[in-house]
């Protein structure tokens, strides 16, 4: 399909917030006898290709699973490398993205992160709030339980401090306490890599997302697998619980 056609069904079909879990580094580099850590190379890559492939279609928001609050398990090498990608995709990038009126925004307790990342981090998003554009959010350090948890301790001060009332709290409310607050709901989750899971991305804000998972590994995934991720999900019929007449 044309890149004009998909920007017109994303309007059309209000699909404002894509949820990425980019799976598959590690298998990428390890079916090329490279070191785990290239796989994350090549993905952080995909991740300035596929912001900006977005950013044409008109989609409101991204939301990408950079590192979970489960993947300090993994070997301080890979953990380090994974952090070093991060900070050259804020160094080296941040202008493009800039110039493209990209917003970053981070969900995610950062403030567990060394103070050089913690700085970049905040550098970039500074730079780019007040941009317009394509709201690029990126889970570090982040998992949907501690969110949540996060979000529940924040309520329960609130409420002992009378700055909210228990009778007055909706759903809206708790997305209000969210890493996420203000953004639309998740409309499309992608997930590469062959697995069929959530891995505590997102719980709150999937609700009524359609889900993709897709074989592909990330590094291997491009605009064109997106757009047929698009198609695939405007032949979705979203119901939200109700009938369709
Ligand atoms: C999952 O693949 C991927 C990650 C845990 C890290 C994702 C990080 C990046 C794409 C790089 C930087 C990110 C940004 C936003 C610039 P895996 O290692 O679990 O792969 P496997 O399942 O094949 O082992």
């Amino acid at each position: 399909m044309e890149d004009k056609q998909i920007k017109k069904f994303i309007q059309e079909y209000s699909l404002k917030h894509i949820a990425m879990i980019m799976d598959g580094n590690g298998r990428w580099a390890q079916k090329r006898d490279l070191k785990r850590t290239e796989g994350h190379k090549e993905g952080a890559l995909r991740v300035v290709e596929i912001a900006e492939a977005c950013s044409d279609f008109g989609v409101e928001v991204i939301s990408l699973y950079a590192f979970s609050t489960e993947n300090w398990k993994r070997p301080i090498s890979e953990v380090k490398a994974i952090f070093d990608l991060l900070n050259k995709f804020i160094t080296e990038y941040l202008d493009r993205l800039h110039e493209n009126n990209a917003k970053i925004v981070i969900m995610g307790d950062i403030s567990k992160l060394n103070i050089v990342n913690q700085t970049a981090i905040n550098h970039a998003m500074n730079k780019t709030k007040n941009n317009t554009g394509l709201i690029i959010n990126i889970g570090i350090n982040y998992g949907a339980k501690d969110e949540l948890l996060r979000a529940s301790k924040k309520i329960i001060d609130d409420v002992q401090n009378n700055k909210i009332f228990i009778e007055e709290m909706d759903e809206n409310t708790i997305s209000k306490y969210l890493d996420t607050k203000g953004l639309p709901d998740i409309d499309l989750l992608i997930r590469t890599g062959g697995d069929q899971r959530l891995s505590n991305f997102m719980l709150y804000q999937l609700a009524y997302a359609e889900l993709l998972f897709i074989d592909t590994l990330w590094p291997d995934f491009n605009k064109d697998i997106l757009k047929d991720c698009i198609v695939e999900f405007l032949k979705r019929d979203r119901r939200y619980g109700g009938l369709n007449e």
